[in-house]
């Protein structure tokens, strides 16, 4: 797979602020990468760098083999970006904004045309084209922003925080959007929103202090998660008193853990030992014994856990 973007030990300090302090990493087409982590962590900053708004104080980043720094001009052209705060042209209307930043990409006349009819459709501004964008709700105005970065169909897209403002539909057709130009582009997002990194990333880099504190696929991340392989059971009624007792005697049993809801009901949760299926044995003893459950399931690990613990 071709390369499409590379740092090595790429920083950037604002005096004592380490705000990015040496990451390293590799980006191929096709990868859907997203950039995680608290508030402050360096995600904006690393995205500024990659798409030359900000110099690197050390280290070094190329995009499309192109060095950020002495050949910016090829990279830019090269790339897409939805800066954090898409800084709109408040006074100029939908249209006219889209079609200046198509100008400025070197675009004109009917390719112009169909650029700018491409991005309307795929952002869904079609009912707000001629509306002035400082009168635009948020989420109108973040979709005004990505349909800017997409306006020369680039290679590489950077998006800060895309979803950021948008309501629950929104957020699901710019995922979409995104999962659907996956597959010839690379794409970097950064979120705080962790089931978008499920919904949409190929990969996860978890960004804590200016440094990568892990970099793998979401589905691999979520395995560091204590409650991964864990077998929930929930009960209208448990079957039996001390039932608690009963589940910690199965095969593979490390802990169980008791809870309450309202409506009465009762879950166990049943962390496995190390390397233990639960699920079978579960599956086979409720058979037997007959129980009355009313929802069994398995965790396949929460990311928001492996979130916190490795940027607490
Ligand atoms: N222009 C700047 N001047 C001084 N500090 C900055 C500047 N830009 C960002 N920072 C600081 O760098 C750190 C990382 O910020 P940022 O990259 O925006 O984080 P994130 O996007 O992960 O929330 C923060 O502590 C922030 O206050
Ligand atoms: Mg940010």
């Amino acid at each position: 797979m071709s390369v499409m973007i590379e740092t090595q030990n790429l920083g950037r300090h604002f005096g004592p602020i380490k705000a990015v302090d040496g990451i390293s990493f590799q980006l191929s087409k096709g990868e859907v990468l997203g950039f995680l982590g608290p508030n402050g962590a360096g995600k904006s900053t690393t995205m500024k760098m990659l798409s030359c708004f900000l110099t690197p104080s050390f280290g070094s980043a190329k995009v499309g083999g192109y060095d950020v720094v002495t050949q910016s001009r090829e990279v830019r052209s090269l790339l897409g970006y939805l800066p954090e705060n898409a800084p709109l042209y408040g006074e100029m209307e939908v249209l006219d904004f889209l079609r200046f930043v198509g100008e400025v990409r070197g675009l004109a006349s009917a390719k112009l045309q169909d650029a700018l009819e491409r991005v309307v459709g795929l952002t869904s501004l079609e009912a707000v084209v001629c509306q002035r964008i400082e009168t635009l709700s948020k989420g109108f105005k973040r979709r005004v922003g990505l349909a800017q970065a997409l306006i020369h169909d680039p290679e590489i897209l950077i998006l800060d925080e895309p979803t950021d403002g948008l309501d629950p539909n929104q957020k699901h057709e710019v995922r979409s959007l995104i999962n659907s130009m996956a597959r010839d582009k690379s794409i970097i997002l950064s979120t705080h929103i962790l089931e978008e990194v499920d919904a949409v990333c190929t990969r996860a880099i978890i960004i804590a202090e200016g440094k990568i504190v892990a970099d793998d696929a979401p589905e691999l991340l979520k395995r560091r998660s204590s409650a991964y392989g864990a077998v929930v059971l929930t009960f209208q009624k448990p079957p039996a008193d001390n039932f608690a007792g009963v589940l910690s005697s199965l095969p593979g049993v490390r802990e169980v853990r008791e809870e309450q809801f309202a409506g009465h009901k009762t879950s166990y949760i049943l962390l496995p030992q190390p390397g233990a299926n639960l699920l079978p044995v579960v599956v086979r003893e409720s058979e037997a014994q007959k129980w009355p459950l009313t929802d069994l399931r398995m965790e396949t690990g929460q990311l928001d856990q492996v979130f916190r613990d490795l940027t607490q």
